[in-house]
């Protein structure tokens, strides 16, 4: 099953950034989190049950702090006397193996989010399609810290955001109420949502697992927006791929505005997979 661009979103950070020495600190209960690690060659099973003790351990970081999983899980190998190959290694391991299984990817974003999570400001495309718009339904895919679904909602929508992961729920609901607006948080994975039909005046699709020439989306998103009601989306695609196959691909849709640029941006900031973002109607009279 592909994860279009966030396997990179770790790896990303993790080869792009400043050597290990000089990286910022970790807190101590996130180094100290999962006990001691294995010493010596470890097994997937191993390596795999080494990560999720560690990530069930980890302190949940205050207000907007935020550390890197990959520098910290590194870093705390090293600390236990794990050489630095050895430790990268490891940790590139974990990135391949969380795709393995819904439960494993699940568990990588609740760690994700235990330590503090991605971008907090909305997508500034989003926040240009909604300034013209009068508020109405709208539903946000993967919806993380909810900071899509709180601007919508800070601007008089009726907001449902769901995502798989409890901590990102539990980490939406939270940003909500301190900023004083209400949205529907529920915790679901993406195949198992009821999206509906002719349900949202807007859906937003930001920078989670559905690719964007992903079979099957473009079929369930129109059914699912009201005629005339738009779709945002903004995320990353395979190397190579060109506006015209994703103008094909959502072709239920009328494009607004699409855009596909060389380079990562937002949550895959230094990445080299292309970004795709997009604006796309159903049409009055669809269905
Ligand atoms: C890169 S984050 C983006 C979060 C948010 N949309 C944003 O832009 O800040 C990816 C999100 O997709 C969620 N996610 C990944 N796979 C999912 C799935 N199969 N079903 C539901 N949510 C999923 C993750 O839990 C995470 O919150």
């Amino acid at each position: 099953m592909r994860r279009a661009g966030l396997a990179v979103v770790a790896a990303a950070a993790l080869a792009a950034g400043p050597p290990l020495a000089a990286q910022p600190g970790c807190p101590p209960g996130v180094l100290a989190s999962g006990g001691p690690p294995p010493r010596g060659a470890v097994s997937d099973d191993v390596l795999w049950a080494d990560f999720a003790r560690w990530s069930r351990g980890l302190p949940r970081l205050e207000g907007n702090a935020s550390v890197d999983l990959g520098r910290c899980f590194v870093r705390r190998l090293l600390s236990a006397g794990i050489d630095s190959g050895d430790a990268s290694r490891r940790f590139r391991r974990v990135l391949d193996l969380r795709s393995r299984t819904i439960e494993r990817e699940r568990l990588f974003w609740d760690t994700r989010f235990r330590l503090g999570g991605g971008p907090r400001d909305p997508l500034p495309l989003l926040v240009d399609a909604v300034a013209a718009m009068r508020p109405g339904t709208a539903l946000d895919a993967g919806m993380g810290l909810g900071r899509n679904a709180i601007h919508l909602a800070s601007r008089g929508w009726r907001v449902t955001g769901y995502d798989f992961s409890r901590e990102a729920i539990a980490g939406a609901q939270a940003a909500a109420r301190q900023r004083g607006v209400a949205i529907t948080a529920v915790t679901s994975t993406h195949e198992a949502f009821d999206h509906g039909a002719n349900q949202w005046d807007l859906i937003v699709v930001s920078y989670t697992a559905i690719g964007p020439l992903d079979a099957a989306w473009p079929a369930k998103l129109s059914t699912a927006l009201k005629p005339g009601g738009l779709l945002v989306y903004q995320g990353a695609a395979r190397l190579g791929t060109t506006s015209a196959e994703v103008r094909r691909h959502w072709a239920p849709l009328a494009m607004l505005r699409l855009d596909v640029f060389p380079a990562g941006e937002d949550w895959l900031e230094g990445g080299d997979e292309p970004t795709v973002k997009f604006v796309a109607q159903k049409p009055r009279g669809g269905r």
